[in-house]
């Protein structure tokens, strides 16, 4: 098992967060110094994967302090229990590792077993999705019966959150790893008739196939490029809730959809991260409302 950690200062701790956003699908640990300076942990199988983390962070981040460290296997799992808290959203939802499944919670448990792939709700992108569920469910766009489509489903975690709620959908990922992760997760929620996943893109969908709800957590670039082929498989409500978006970006990708023929989104935002939120069809007014409702 090989180790990297990288300090980085104010000016390039942002940056720093989005390769690791984009690289590191499996977590990291983040520890605030003062003086605003962030230190991440970054675990890894292989060594050679850790190089190349290494090589892309020094050149998009040429003044981050990198160490590298060889650490014996076991502790990769004790790291895990150190950094695997519970996650509490809205009092709704209560994202669990795998070792405190058992323990007796007030909210809907969803139970992830921290593995390679993306999604234990630690990450502001994962928990805005399940904000926006949680909040698009209270106001009502949400219902039990509806149909969904988690794209990019990682761990699974936005999927089994729709499935608990009573919704039955599809998860879909490009990355085999998080497949595998995905259906044991779903195994050990119990959600296996309510919620499928196989490995694909979009691509790997009926043309016709339509959803009450997309949620997708990917980057904002592939979020651009997807987009009529996600608005295709919309149905009329159109509920759509995008994340992986640094706030910076949001304007840009709101634009890409807007133009396509979707009315004004909501947005929430956390960190420097923001989810897109539409609902209610292309009713600019109803999607005012929900701005008003969500912020
Ligand atoms: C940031 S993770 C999100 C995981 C989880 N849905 C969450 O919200 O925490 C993005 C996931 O999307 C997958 N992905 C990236 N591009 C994709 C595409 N074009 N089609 C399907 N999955 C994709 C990646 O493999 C990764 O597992």
């Amino acid at each position: 098992m090989f180790k990297l950690k990288i300090k980085a200062g104010p000016d390039e701790k942002e940056a720093l967060e989005s390769l690791l956003y984009e690289h590191i699908s499996w977590g990291w640990e983040e520890e605030e110094l003062p003086g605003q300076a962030l230190v991440f942990d970054i675990y890894f199988h292989q060594e050679d994967a850790g190089h190349r983390f290494k090589e892309v962070s020094r050149s998009m981040c040429p003044h981050i302090e990198i160490m590298e460290e060889t650490v014996p296997v076991q502790d990769w799992n004790n790291a895990w229990k150190d950094f695997f808290t519970p996650i509490e959203v809205d009092q709704r939802f209560v994202v669990l590792p795998d070792w405190l499944q058992h323990e007796k919670q007030a909210a809907v448990p969803i139970i992830i077993t921290p593995k390679m792939a993306f999604g234990t709700g630690h990450h502001a992108t994962t928990y805005l999705c399940l904000r926006a569920v949680s909040r698009l469910w209270d106001l009502g766009y949400l219902k039990s019966g509806q149909n969904f489509l988690d794209l990019g489903t990682g761990s699974g975690i936005l999927g089994i959150a729709c499935s608990r709620l009573g919704m039955s959908g599809l998860g879909v990922d490009i990355d085999p790893v998080a497949v595998e992760n995905a259906q044991e997760n779903t195994r050990i929620n119990r959600v296996g008739e309510m919620f499928e996943v196989r490995e694909g893109g979009l691509s790997s969908l009926r043309p016709d196939q339509k959803f009450n709800l997309i949620l997708g957590n990917i980057l904002s670039s592939t979020l651009k490029q997807l987009a009529p082929d996600i608005i295709k498989h919309l149905d009329d409500s159109a509920i759509l809730v995008l994340s992986g978006i640094l706030t910076d970006q949001a304007s840009s990708v709101e634009e890409r959809y807007e133009a396509l023929g979707l009315g004004r989104p909501a947005r929430l935002n956390m960190q420097e991260w923001s989810a897109l939120v539409w609902a209610g069809g292309k009713d600019s007014r109803e999607q005012l409302n929900l701005v008003d409702a969500l912020l």
